[in-house]
């Protein structure tokens, strides 16, 4: 099966408010990232070879025949040629990211869609963002056993993505473009061990998680609200209440309260971690005038990296 040379890409993502609640079906918000993104090029390999992945960043190349579905890109890989009811072409399949790994941003996810969409596309078949959120869907499970799905859709359509689990997804409209400043804590962030820790505190409390896991919910509708109506002032003293729910569930950490601390401080109208938390990033709301003053104030605090990133554009 012949392929054509094509390049695709996928951006990363931010949840601004609802993480580990949507787990549990409460609603949450989240974001691309279109100025960081994960890219994929397929190119014609020799003839009988079938498919190799080169996944650039970790320096590792896979030969899909060789490989087992719990390898993540040899999953979507096959996936992909199942639903397009292919066989396996000669090819090669590159992958680099600009994202940064184990931090919230969706780094796994970008790299699984810009591959879905790169092998679909160079069939001449190019996948719908839905079956691509679908398919990604099921490689977020070898990651974490209960994905509630946001990164995948969120990341595969591409637009903001008022997100429940198990309904359809909504997006929505950015009123007015707002500045986030991303700050990593320089420690890496799990998933799994996150999102673990969290089911077996709320096995054991049900009632008091509930309690947090609506509390988050309500704040993550309002701030979709803040975000459709450009209520910037809102939208960050909902990060700041949702940081310290988080913080009540135990996902954060003493270095991301640090950062959060920091850039409230600083002037920023609100920060939270963002993602699974216990390591990763934090993401501070910023107007244009403070973020100078905001970045410098994250790196004293010990941030090993800030990005500036323009939402809604
Ligand atoms: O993988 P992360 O760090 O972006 O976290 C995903 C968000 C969680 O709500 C913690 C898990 C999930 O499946 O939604």
């Amino acid at each position: 099966m012949s392929v054509d040379i094509v390049e695709r890409t996928a951006p990363g993502k931010v949840i601004l408010c609802g993480e580990h609640s949507v787990v549990y079906g409460r609603p949450a918000i989240a974001v691309p990232v279109g100025t960081l993104r994960a890219t994929a090029r397929v190119v014609p390999g020799p003839v009988g070879s079938g498919l190799h992945i080169h996944a650039l960043d970790l320096n590792q190349t896979i030969a899909l025949s060789a490989t087992g579905t719990s390898h993540p890109l040899a999953k979507i890989a096959r996936l992909v040629l199942d639903t397009l009811g292919v066989p396996e072409p000669d090819a090669v399949l590159s992958l680099i990211s600009d994202l940064p790994v184990a931090s919230g941003m969706g780094s796994g996810t970008a790299v699984t869609v810009a591959a879905a969409r790169a092998l679909s596309a160079s069939l001449g078949r190019p996948l719908p963002p839905e079956t691509v959120s679908a398919l990604t869907y099921e490689v977020e499970k070898i990651h974490h056993g209960t994905p509630s799905g946001i990164d995948n859709t969120v990341i595969a359509y591409e637009q903001p993505v008022f997100f429940v689990r198990g309904a359809a997804p909504e997006t929505f409209r950015i009123h007015t473009p707002f500045h986030l400043l991303i700050a990593s804590s320089g420690i890496a962030a799990s998933t799994v061990g996150s999102v673990t820790e969290v089911r077996h505190r709320w096995e054991a409390a049900q009632s008091y998680y509930n309690v947090i896991f609506d509390c988050i919910g309500a704040i993550a509708l309002a701030a979709r609200a803040a975000v459709e109506q450009g209520a910037l002032g809102a939208l960050g003293v909902l990060f700041n209440e949702n940081h310290g729910l988080l913080a009540k569930m135990g996902v954060s950490l003493y270095q991301l309260d640090l950062l959060t601390d920091a850039a409230r401080e600083a002037g920023a109208l609100g920060a939270k971690l963002t993602g699974s938390g216990q390591g990763g990033n934090i993401i501070a709301l910023v107007e244009p005038e403070r973020l100078d003053a905001v970045r410098l104030a994250l790196t004293s605090a010990g941030a090993t990296a800030t990005w500036s990133v323009l939402i809604g554009t």
